[in-house]
């Protein structure tokens, strides 16, 4: 039987990539740091109605001894490290945090895997964020990386190791470099959520008005649930390797905002302003991303236009608000 063990399983991509694994008949095993709010910490798995087939174990990435005790004990075929300090502007607030867990807790888990199961497959988090200021029009496999925030540099550490522990202990170690992907499952904390949560509540009455930040700021968009099936592929192979996720289009936030406001049938310009709150100390101005050799070596594109993605996320804010639900 295939048993895969994820850290970061009560995150967006955590509960999607444990969805996709159980459809293929794996069996989930989880990390999950101890928290005061117990209840709602598998808020995501419950969402998607798996919480119940996801097996979760208590540990940090931050505490070898607890990883190498969860490895003991699961004796995982695969591993996908997901957990991280993830959200960027708090890597200003907390860079040493974000370099223990996003950085170092990467490390721990290599080394944990090279103490107790030195032949089982593990994926990396990489992020596009590590091309940061770009050094190419669009980001490959071979564009030189340019870190522009505390997470994107402890990301960038994380990257090299898992590279590093392959080409130096022969691990099947792969790091898959993902542009930003968004689902109704997304924090509240990142702007595509921020907006559809916020145009539900501007349809439905409950607000009118919504502050962000840098509306020029562009990216590369694509659905958590394409991205996931990317990342089991890359497990798949016979060799170890990295790759770019992306869709190859960007558009800016401020062209996010007029299809999910329009999406209603309101314009944005009635409802956005700039609070500069939400601008950062140095910002990625745009990302996006060449997914060539995904497609040639794993098959692999993004499914989801950004009409569906934004389509679908306004859906569930608007019926969540509705509810008012949790998440
Ligand atoms: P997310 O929703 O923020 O989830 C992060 C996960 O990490 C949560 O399960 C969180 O647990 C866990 N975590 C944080 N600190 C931990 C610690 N010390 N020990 C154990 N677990 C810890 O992130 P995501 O969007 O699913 O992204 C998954 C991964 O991909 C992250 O590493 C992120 O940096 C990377 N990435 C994401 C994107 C994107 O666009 N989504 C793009 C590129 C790379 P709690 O529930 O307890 O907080
Ligand atoms: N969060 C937020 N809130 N961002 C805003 C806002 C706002 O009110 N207004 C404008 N923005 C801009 C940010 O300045 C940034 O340029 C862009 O919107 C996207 O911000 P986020 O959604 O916070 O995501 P991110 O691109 O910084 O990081 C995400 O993608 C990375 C991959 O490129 C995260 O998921 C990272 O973990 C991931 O590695």
């Amino acid at each position: 039987m295939k048993r895969a063990f994820l850290t970061g399983v009560t995150g967006q991509d955590g509960a999607y990539l444990s969805r996709f694994l159980l459809s293929k008949g794996y069996e989930v095993h989880g990390l999950v740091r101890r928290s005061a709010s117990s209840d709602v910490m598998d808020a995501r798995l419950k969402w998607l109605g798996i919480a119940d087939k996801v097996v979760l174990h208590d540990g940090n990435l931050t505490d070898l001894s607890s990883l190498i005790r969860v490895l003991q004990e699961v004796k995982p075929t695969e591993i996908y490290n997901l957990a991280a300090q993830s959200f960027v502007k708090s890597s200003w607030h907390q860079p040493l945090l974000t370099g223990t867990v996003t950085a170092l807790g990467a490390a721990n888990m290599l080394e944990a895997i090279r103490i107790v199961c030195p032949s089982t497959r593990f994926y990396q988090a990489s992020s596009s964020e590590m091309f940061g200021l770009a050094q190419e029009k669009m980001q490959s496999e071979q564009t030189p990386f340019y870190p522009r925030s505390p997470y994107a540099a402890a990301k960038l550490y994380a990257h090299w190791m898992t590279v590093n522990y392959r080409e130096s202990f022969g691990l099947h170690s792969s790091s898959g470099i993902l542009f930003n992907h968004e689902s109704p499952l997304r924090g509240i904390e990142f702007v595509t959520r921020k907006i559809t949560d916020g145009v539900a509540r501007i349809k439905l009455g409950l607000l009118t008005k919504l502050a962000l930040g840098n509306l020029d700021a562009k990216r590369d968009w694509g659905h958590a649930q394409d991205y996931v099936r990317a990342m089991w592929l890359m497990l798949q192979q016979d060799k170890p390797d990295d790759y770019v996720i992306a869709t190859g289009r960007t558009v800016s936030v401020r062209e996010f905002c007029r299809i999910a406001f329009a999406y209603v049938q309101l314009k944005m310009e009635d409802h956005v302003s700039v609070d500069e709150r939400f601008l950062r100390p140095a910002e990625v101005d745009v990302l996006l991303g060449n997914p060539a050799k995904a497609k040639e070596k794993l098959n692999w594109v993004a499914e989801t236009t950004l009409e569906e993605l934004i389509g679908e996320m306004v859906e569930a804010d608007l019926e969540r608000v509705r509810r008012n639900k949790h998440l």
